[in-house]
């Protein structure tokens, strides 16, 4: 396999950043293609912690190269900040290229998340106010400002001409006080200076290195319960965190994506507004959220805790043509006397198997659970799958059975050291 995909089975940070990282030793190349700085993917090494936001989580490998690309929404002052970070830190950052195709998030972008926010009031998405939602709209409506617009010598135009704009919906819709755009300007032509060695047409790069046989590895960001057309809509992110996002979001064809890891947590977590019909409103999802230090990378909101959604993982395999998974967080769940797996949604007389797409249906859903007993052994230093308690064995095997996709990764702590493969990804 040369080409693997990594995408989020759940509704985002089901550990993707330390696969990738565990991964990629072995890549040549780690490629984002969706999203922007909403994600937040956490790499440990050592007793040291990385949260990355924009830079692919191969950043820590200095001899694989790691690509925004064009499907990526990029906050250039996220960026850089993250850049400065790293290099605080000892990392090197000259082996990351952004595409010149990619969208840059502007200051109104992240204004209008906040206000549109502020505006749905108790209907709000929750977002992470990252400008993301805001900045994809502008793509699709084609006022968007490109990463090959901010390094042109044309930048401070369209700048003037965009924030006149927005500025005027800011004040008119939203009835608020306007950006300041001479701070935009000056700001932005800084940015574009900094930015410029890291841009490539990066669609060419991720197209050679396949055509060499060079191994490359897809980064998804959020989940595919997130997804603007599979997720919870309206409470999703607004690109494409499925594995068929790599196809517009990365530069190659569909046909060129051979693996798809889906990455699902033991349990399921979701942060920001939105369906879960297996949330747990008492001790147990305290417990969990407690265990498992379920507090957002990116916003430090507390994640919404619960069981196991197989219906949800199920689909995700599905929309994703997942060939194997990585089982994360598994020790999480060690010393609870029974853990429990959704198999199905009871609705009213009915008993639903496809995940449903409307709020009302999903809102009067009851999860239907498959018991296991438990495990009081701490697992987190087992080494092979036998090595696990019996019943935690069962739990995994009994997952795989229901969403009928092969686990290939087992996970039972940040750390890289705490991976058990069952089998070859890559
Ligand atoms: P991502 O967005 O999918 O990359 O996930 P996040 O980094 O936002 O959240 C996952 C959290 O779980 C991070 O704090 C990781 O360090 C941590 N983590 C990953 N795998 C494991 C695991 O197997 N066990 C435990 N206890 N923590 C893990
Ligand atoms: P990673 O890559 C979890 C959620 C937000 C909100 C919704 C829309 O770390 O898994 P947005 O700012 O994207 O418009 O917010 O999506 N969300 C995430 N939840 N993990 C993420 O990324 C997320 N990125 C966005 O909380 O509910
Ligand atoms: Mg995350």
């Amino acid at each position: 396999m040369s080409t693997a995909v990594i995408v989020g089975a759940q509704w985002g940070d089901e550990g993707k950043g330390k696969v990738i990282d565990y991964l990629a030793k072995k890549a040549d190349l780690v490629v984002r293609g969706q999203g922007g700085n909403n994600a937040g993917h956490t790499v440990v090494v050592g007793d040291k912690k990385y949260a990355l936001h924009l830079i692919p989580s191969g950043v820590l490998y200095e001899d694989t190269l790691n690509i925004i690309g064009n499907g990526v929404v990029i906050d250039p002052e996220g960026f850089l900040k993250e850049i400065d970070g790293l290099n605080e830190k000892g990392v090197k950052t000259d082996h990351i290229y952004i595409s010149d195709r990619a969208h840059v998030v502007m200051p109104y972008h992240k204004e209008i998340d906040r206000l549109s926010e502020e505006l749905r009031g108790e209907k709000k998405i929750g977002t992470t106010q990252k400008g993301i939602g805001p900045c994809y709209m502008d793509k699709v409506e084609r006022t968007g400002i490109r990463i090959v617009d901010l390094i042109s010598d044309k930048i401070e135009t369209i700048i003037r001409e965009r924030v006149a704009y927005k500025n005027f919906l800011i004040e008119k819709l939203y009835e608020s006080p306007p950006l300041d755009v001479d701070k935009i300007v000056e700001d932005y032509l800084k940015y574009a200076q900094r930015i410029k060695p890291f841009v490539r047409d990066t669609g060419v790069i991720v197209y050679n290195a396949l055509q060499e046989g060079k191994k490359v590895l897809l980064e998804g960001a959020q989940g595919t319960m997130l997804d603007i057309d599979y997720g919870t809509y309206p409470y999703v992110t607004s690109s494409h965190p499925i594995s068929g996002g790599f196809a517009i979001g990365s530069g190659i064809g569909p046909n060129m994506i051979e693996e798809v890891l889906g990455i699902a947590k033991a349990y399921t977590t979701r942060v920001g507004s939105g369906p879960f019909v297996t949330e747990l409103f008492d001790e147990t999802g305290d417990l969990i959220r407690e265990k498992g230090h379920e507090y957002g990378t990116t916003t430090g909101r507390a994640r919404r805790c619960g069981w196991f959604d197989a219906v949800a993982v199920r689909y995700s395999a599905r929309v994703n043509g997942m060939t194997s998974v990585a089982l994360m967080l598994l020790d999480v769940l060690s010393g609870f006397e029974e853990v429990k797996i959704c198999t199905g949604y009871q609705y009213k007389d009915q008993v639903i198997m496809d995940f449903p797409s409307s709020l009302d249906v999903l809102d009067e859903c009851e999860p239907i659970y498959e018991t296991i007993k438990g495990w009081d052994e701490d697992i987190t230093e087992a080494t092979t799958f036998e090595e696990l308690p019996v019943n935690a064995q069962r739990y995994v095997r009994k997952i795989e059975e229901i969403i009928n996709v092969p686990v290939k990764i087992i996970s039972i702590g940040p750390k890289r050291s705490q991976t058990i493969m069952i089998g070859e990804i890559f």
